[in-house]
């Protein structure tokens, strides 16, 4: 088998580099360790020929990464545009801050077309292309227009929402129909596999049998694929960054306050706004916390472009401020309050650090860094994890505090039990998290997808 991975963002897995979003850090060990080639956008854009496109290719670890210029005239459009103003918010079951206009979407039809002929160059007759995320949605359908024939699978990383949604982003009936030209169609949850079925029985009205789709584009089975980490090389890398310099810093820094942890893309999908509520809710209900605990947020800028990103990190901006200043003493900062990335290494660090986890998303796809934090803990001392139930990761992480992220008070009440939690019962929660870390890994998650890829292409008759 010839593995041909396809995604927006890349990394090329320099150590102390932040990774940017769970996508790439998922994708990059899997890359490595297989062989596959990694083709992605190079983050820059090119004038001219689109029919011939450009990449440079570079070793990965066994595989290989091949990052390609996009068309100058098109990249806005499908980028900040049609793939992050209509179909993020979209998929996050924010219909309000959906955006696009017809320009966006030929855009974003555009690339998906270039990206299709690039793919060409690297084809063999054993290949499978594995294609990644919402900024792809037609990708499958424009190889096979090209005459692929091999298997072709797609993973979204968000989740999927209600029916009623994702009609709200223009061209939908189109997009959705694209997608059928997949073998397979892997999701996160149950409930996203669920809604997308849904809205292809109801308002495609094609047969489904089993999670089966019959459509006259072909057969599509659409499966449920929960993403992973690798928690031993977590776990690892954490013990191993306790002597790093920004740790021992933070550790001194601390003396012996206790510290909560939240890490997070700048984004309004991630809660952060409420998230930050809570914490003054909960210093004003607990003047005891006050000094004997703060919070480390890390939030890096991410699709800066768009106003509703430039909007939310203001707001927090003047929210932590606000915080701060009302809370905050001569020598006590209750928020420390980052707008910048750190390499894994070191963010294992600060995870073990960190008593408390807190992970409030208003949705989420999955969400690693939940995962991550609590690979990180040292066993004999492990610190709580507060879990959106709106996160992905809640349906295994369910031996985390679970909290509502639009109930402030609720999770100002959490966060305070998270604090005063006995060891017995960390220890019984982290274990019971550990073992579904453990049985739910990136490699075992790689293996099930590409396993069912396969066996989904070769029933339906198809030879390659
Ligand atoms: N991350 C990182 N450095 C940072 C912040 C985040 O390497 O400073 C990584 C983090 O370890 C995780 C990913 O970025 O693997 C974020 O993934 P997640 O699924 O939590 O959220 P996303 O950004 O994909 O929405
Ligand atoms: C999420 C998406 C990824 C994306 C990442 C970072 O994880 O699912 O597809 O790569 O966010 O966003 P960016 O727009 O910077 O690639």
């Amino acid at each position: 088998m010839n593995l041909v991975v396809v995604s927006n963002r890349v990394s090329r897995g320099k150590p102390n580099e932040p990774m940017t979003g769970g996508l790439a850090a998922a994708l990059l060990p899997v890359v490595e360790k297989t062989g596959a080639i990694w083709v992605g956008s190079s983050g820059r854009v090119r004038d001219g020929n689109l029919k011939e496109p450009f990449a440079e290719v570079e070793a990965l670890g066994a595989g290989a990464l091949a990052m390609l210029d996009l068309p100058a005239a098109h990249y806005g459009g499908y980028y900040e545009g049609f793939a992050n103003s209509a179909l993020w918010p979209a998929m996050h079951s924010r219909a309000d801050l959906i955006r696009a206009s017809r320009e966006d979407y030929a855009s974003y039809r555009e690339v998906n077309a270039f990206m299709a002929r690039a793919l060409l160059r690297f084809r063999k007759p054993d290949s499978v292309f594995w294609v990644q995320d919402y900024h792809f949605l037609a990708l499958g359908a424009e190889l096979r227009d090209l005459g692929v024939t091999q298997p072709i699978g797609f993973f979204l990383h968000t989740p999927w929402p209600a029916r009623a949604v994702i009609a709200g982003v223009p061209n939908h009936r189109e997009l959705i129909e694209a997608m059928l030209s997949y073998d397979l169609i892997g999701f996160q949850t149950d409930e996203d596999c669920e809604n997308f079925l849904s809205y292809v029985q109801h308002d495609l009205d094609f047969e489904l049998r089993d999670g089966v789709i019959n459509s006259s584009f072909g057969r599509t089975r659409a499966a449920v694929f929960p993403i992973g980490i690798d928690p031993g090389k977590f776990a690892q890398q954490a013990t191993k960054a306790m002597t790093h310099p920004d740790v021992t810093r933070l550790r001194r820094s601390l003396n012996g306050e206790k510290l909560a942890i939240g890490v997070d893309r700048l984004d309004y999908s991630k809660g952060l706004v409420n998230r930050i509520k809570a914490f003054d809710k909960m210093w004003t209900l607990h003047p005891n916390l006050k000094r004997s605990v703060s919070l480390l947020q890390i939030a890096t800028p991410s699709r800066g472009a768009i106003e509703a990103y430039g909007n939310l990190q203001s707001e927090v901006a003047k929210l932590v401020t606000d915080v701060n200043g009302v809370h905050g003493e001569v020598d006590w900062t209750p928020i420390r309050y980052l707008n910048k990335g750190f390499g894994q290494g070191v963010l294992a660090g600060l995870y073990r650090t960190a008593q408390v986890g807190v992970v409030t998303p208003l949705q989420d796809g999955m969400n690693l860094v939940a995962k991550e934090y609590v690979a990180a803990q040292n066993p004999a001392d492990p610190g709580v994890l507060v879990l959106s139930k709106f996160a992905g990761a809640a349906n295994e992480l369910d031996a985390a505090l679970l909290v509502n992220p639009h109930d402030i008070d609720g999770m100002a009440r959490t966060l305070a039990t998270a604090l005063a939690m006995p060891l017995t019962e960390r220890r019984m929660r982290w274990e019971a998290m550990m073992e579904k870390l453990n049985s739910g890994t990136i490699q075992q998650w790689f293996a099930d997808f590409i396993e069912a890829l396969q066996d989904t292409h070769h029933s339906a008759g198809n030879a390659a």
